[in-house]
């Protein structure tokens, strides 16, 4: 009887340490070619993968659930103490599709399409971030944002594309 409680009080500590005290949920998915820093946090269902590219968070940040950053063969440099909220979608696959005597799968995927996130930003839930952004320090990104261009430290945009609506003072 008491090997049993042992042996489930051991158990019950190992599931606690896989889906809460570790910095990244036990059902997410940290691939190849990541660098997290382990003050960062990432929630459950979040797919992370450097795709041969490379994948860089810095400290302090959090990564709510079901985001999905993927390099394909670029980098995404994310900064230091940067929020996102649930469902944030960073990607730096770009499809070549000029040719069109064959499959969009068979033209290969551009490189040089990083994504820079400065520090201290707020990226609300569902948001997404598009191939080739520079995004400055401060920045807040709204819910359901498309950002499609550079943003400037401090700025505020919201929609489909993103645009400024106002700055941080
Ligand atoms: C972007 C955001 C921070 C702006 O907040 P705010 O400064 O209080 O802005 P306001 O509510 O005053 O809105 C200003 C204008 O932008 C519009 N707007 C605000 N958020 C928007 C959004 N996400 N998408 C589209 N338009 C938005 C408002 O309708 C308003 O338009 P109007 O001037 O024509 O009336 C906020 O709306 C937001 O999206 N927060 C993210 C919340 C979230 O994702 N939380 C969970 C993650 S932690």
């Amino acid at each position: 009887m008491l090997q049993k409680d042992f042996k489930l009080k051991k158990i019950l500590k190992i599931l606690i340490h896989f889906f809460w005290k570790r910095n990244i949920h036990g059902l997410s998915i940290v691939k190849r070619d990541c660098n997290i820093a382990r003050t960062s946090r990432v929630g459950p269902f979040c797919v992370i993968d450097g795709e041969g590219g490379k994948v860089i968070i810095g400290e302090r940040c959090s990564v709510n659930a079901s985001s999905w950053i993927g390099a394909g063969m670029s980098s995404i440099k994310i900064g230091n103490d940067v929020r996102m909220g649930a469902g944030v979608k960073i990607s730096c696959s770009h499809h070549n599709f000029d040719r069109t005597d064959i499959p969009i799968r068979e033209q290969g995927i551009k490189n040089n399409c990083d994504i820079v996130i400065g520090n201290d930003c707020w990226i609300g839930m569902g948001a997404i971030i598009c191939p080739n952004v520079v995004i400055g320090s401060g920045v807040i990104i709204g819910a359901g944002a498309v950002v499609v261009g550079n943003i400037p430290n401090n700025a505020v945009v919201v929609g489909n594309p993103a645009k400024i609506i106002k700055y941080r003072h």
